[in-house]
Order: structure tokens, then sequence, then C-alpha cells
């Protein structure tokens, strides 16, 4: 009887063993494969050598699976956001030529505007909505295109700051097209 329960104590802790070993297996099978960044990058509507960049800018990112990868981007965009937004509305505060001025002020409107498109797109997220997941950074990639084509009139335009927003719009493009092309069950536009 004690040798029963002994052995059956064993095999339980095999079963486990074994659940343990397959499920982190699962895991790692599920980390974005470089098939799939290819997939992502060579997408129409994606700057292929800015995408391979990006892809390749962070370690993390090669441990991720597709869906964290996603949420990787809304949360890096955010980030880049809520800095832009600080910085436009410092610059508005401290422009004293009124186009440029003008410019500075549309920016923060528009980056402020995104933040709140991105708050509601990391709700989305979290319940797999996807039409607002569309919605709401697609008008994010919006915003930063409106804002980067008024920078363009500012009288001395800072290099930096040109590419934080080209930057956001293109994390965004990419987000877009895993959105599209992955999470998505039905791929129509893919
Ligand atoms: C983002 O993509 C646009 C369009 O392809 C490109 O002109 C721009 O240089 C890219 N931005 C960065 C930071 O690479
Ligand atoms: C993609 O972005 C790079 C800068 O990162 C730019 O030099 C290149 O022209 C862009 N490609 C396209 C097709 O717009
Ligand atoms: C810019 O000025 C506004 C109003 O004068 C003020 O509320 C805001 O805190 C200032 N922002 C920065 C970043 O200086
Ligand atoms: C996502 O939004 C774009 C417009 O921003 C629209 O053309 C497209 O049809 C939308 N995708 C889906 C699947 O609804
Ligand atoms: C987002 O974009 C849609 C059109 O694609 C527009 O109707 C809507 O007002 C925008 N939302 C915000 C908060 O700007």
């Amino acid at each position: 009887m004690v040798a029963y329960v002994k052995n059956n104590f064993l095999l339980v802790l095999i079963v486990v063993l074994l659940l343990f070993v397959v499920s982190s297996y699962a895991k790692i099978s599920t980390k974005v494969t470089t098939s799939e960044i290819r997939g992502i990058c060579t997408h129409r509507d994606v700057n292929a050598s800015f995408c391979y960049e990006f892809m390749k800018s962070s370690p993390q990112i090669a441990t991720l699976d597709i869906s964290d990868l996603a949420k990787f981007l809304i949360n890096y965009d955010f980030q880049k956001t809520l800095d832009l937004m600080k910085h436009f509305q410092s610059l508005t505060n401290r422009t004293t030529d009124r186009s440029s001025r003008d410019s500075y002020k549309l920016c923060s409107e528009l980056f402020s505007l995104g933040i709140h498109s991105l708050e509601i797109a990391f709700k989305a997220l979290a319940t797999n909505d996807y039409d607002t997941l569309n919605r709401t950074v697609g008008n994010m990639s919006d915003y930063a295109e409106d804002c980067g084509s008024e920078l363009s009139s500012v009288i001395k335009p800072i290099p930096q700051l040109l590419k934080g927003v080209s930057i956001v719009q293109n994390v965004s493009d990419i987000f877009l097209v895993i959105l599209e092309c992955f999470l998505r069950k039905e791929k129509t536009l893919c």
C-alpha cells in the first residue's frame, strides 16, 4: 500500500513536470517568427527599413508573441506621444513667431487627442475589440501625419521632433498591419 502511494505520488510528479515542460514549450513556439516579421515589414502600408530596424531595436521584441508585440507597440507609441505632447506644449509657450507657434499648438492638440485615442486602444486591446483598435490607432497615425505636415511650415524645424512624430506614425502603421493580418480572424485586408 505504501509502495502504491509512493508510486502514485511519483506518477503525479512526473505528469506535473511534463505539463510544465509542455506548456513552457508551447510558449516558446508562439514567439513571433522571422517569417512573421517579414510578413509585417514587407506589407505595403509599412516602411520596411524602419520596420526591420524597429524590430531589432529592443531585445525584448524577440521574446514576445504576436499579441504581446501589439501591446508593446501601443505602449511605445503612448510613451512617445506623451513626450511629444509635452514638448509641443512647452514649445508653444516659448515660441514668439506667430505662425510657428500656431503649428506647435496644433501639434500639441493633435497629440493630446492621440493620448486619448491610445488610452481607448489599451482597453480595446484587453477586450479584443478590433474595430475600436483600427479606429483609434488609425486616428493616431493620422494625427501624427497631420502634425508632420504642419511642422513643415515651421521656420526652424527641430529634426528630433520631426523624427519623433514620424516614428509615432510608422509604429502605428505597423500596429495596424499586425491587427489586420494577425489578430483579426477574418483577414480581408491581407
Ligand atoms: C517613417 O516612414 C516614412 C514613410 O515611409 C519615412 O519617410 C520616414 O523616414 C520614416 N520615419 C523614420 C523615423 O524612419
Ligand atoms: C523609409 O524610411 C526611411 C528612413 O527610415 C527612408 O529613408 C525611406 O525613404 C523610407 N522608404 C519609403 C519607401 O518611404
Ligand atoms: C504652457 O502654458 C500654459 C498656459 O499658460 C500652462 O498651463 C502650461 O502648463 C504650460 N506648459 C508648459 C509645458 O510649459
Ligand atoms: C480599418 O480602418 C480603415 C480606415 O482607417 C478602413 O479602411 C478599414 O476598412 C478598417 N478595417 C476594417 C477591417 O474594418
Ligand atoms: C477617428 O477617426 C474617425 C474617422 O476615421 C473620426 O470619425 C473620429 O472622429 C476620430 N476620432 C477622434 C477622437 O478624433
